[in-house]
């Protein structure tokens, strides 16, 4: 029914000549949402985070000349793509938004974006392989292949004691305190006040990020959920195939990254044709 709803809506739109508004999006909520390519032939983007007072995208990648994985951002504003020198292996992002300081993980530490040389410099906070880094009122950050989760705060290091007998691999922090995780177990909420963990699900989330107000979000391979702190669950956005990682950039848009690119998600007013329904014959009508 809805397909052949969508059909009679294309057909109208041909014949008044307007199949141009016709666009390749996606519909989320009750919102369309344009699909925008930021960066192409990038191989595994992960961990996307953003510095929202620079609009600047940070985000590790496997480079194809050497197999090592690199640090690099891009401007939101003119998608200028740079990659950071001075990390070993960068793989982890994070930024503490109210300092305005972006930390980067590498095989051998974390290191401190300098933004005025574009480089990187080496912090004392760890000799560990970094996996993953969030920050909230602290630097949290998962090692490799341990799968131990740390927080780096007033210049003290610790492990996170709710998850110090667990495996962590990839860990976020609300606004209250509580830590959302996920293991080979699958993802987890631990509450701040109760110490009591409840399972979101039995998936592998690749990243968890928050957006400006601090809510928090995640991605596996296959969707972006928003956590839902109070029913202590998680709540589809949308599903997609082959997601790497996810960040929000505002409350509004949701940048994502696939196998090899990163695109950005804004809300639209134009008419939603699903690309994967509709591809060929939108292309062939053109
Ligand atoms: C970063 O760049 C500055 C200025 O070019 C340079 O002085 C500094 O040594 C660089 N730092 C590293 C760690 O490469
Ligand atoms: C993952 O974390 C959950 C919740 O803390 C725990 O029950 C489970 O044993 C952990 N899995 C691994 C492999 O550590
Ligand atoms: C979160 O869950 C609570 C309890 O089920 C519900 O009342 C609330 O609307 C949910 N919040 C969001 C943002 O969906």
């Amino acid at each position: 029914m809805m397909i052949l709803l969508c059909m009679a809506i294309l057909f109208t739109f041909t014949e008044a000549g307007v199949i141009d508004k016709v666009i390749n999006c996606i519909v989320i909520g009750n919102v369309n949402y344009e699909r925008e390519i930021l960066l192409n032939n990038v191989e595994s983007p992960y961990q996307l985070v953003i510095d929202h007072d620079t609009n600047t995208l940070f985000f590790s990648y496997t480079a194809r000349s050497d197999e090592v994985f690199k640090s690099a951002f891009i401007n939101l504003k003119t998608n200028e793509f740079s990659v950071i020198p001075g990390i070993h292996g960068g793989f982890a992002n994070a930024v503490n938004y109210h300092a305005h300081v972006v930390y980067l993980g590498g095989q051998d530490g974390i290191y401190q974006f300098d933004y005025n040389a574009k480089n990187a410099t080496k912090l004392k906070i760890t000799q560990d392989n970094i996996w993953q880094m969030f920050y909230k009122n602290g630097l949290y950050f998962t090692t490799y292949p341990e799968e131990k989760a740390y927080v780096y705060k007033g210049d003290e290091l610790e492990e996170v004691a709710e998850v110090k007998d667990h495996r962590v691999m990839v860990i976020g922090v609300d606004n209250d305190g509580n830590l959302v995780y996920t293991n080979s177990s699958g993802i987890f909420f631990t509450d701040k006040e109760t110490k009591q963990t409840t399972a979101l699900s039995f998936h592998v989330a690749n990243a968890i990020t928050n957006d400006l107000v601090g809510n928090l979000y995640i991605s596996t391979a296959n969707g972006i959920y928003s956590v839902n702190a109070t029913s202590k669950s998680l709540h589809e956005l949308v599903k997609i195939d082959n997601i790497y990682g996810v960040a929000m950039e505002n409350n509004e848009n949701i940048i994502y990254s696939s196998e090899n690119s990163i695109i950005r998600l804004k809300p639209s007013n134009k008419m939603c044709i699903d690309e994967k329904l509709y591809g060929k014959n939108v292309v062939d009508m053109k």
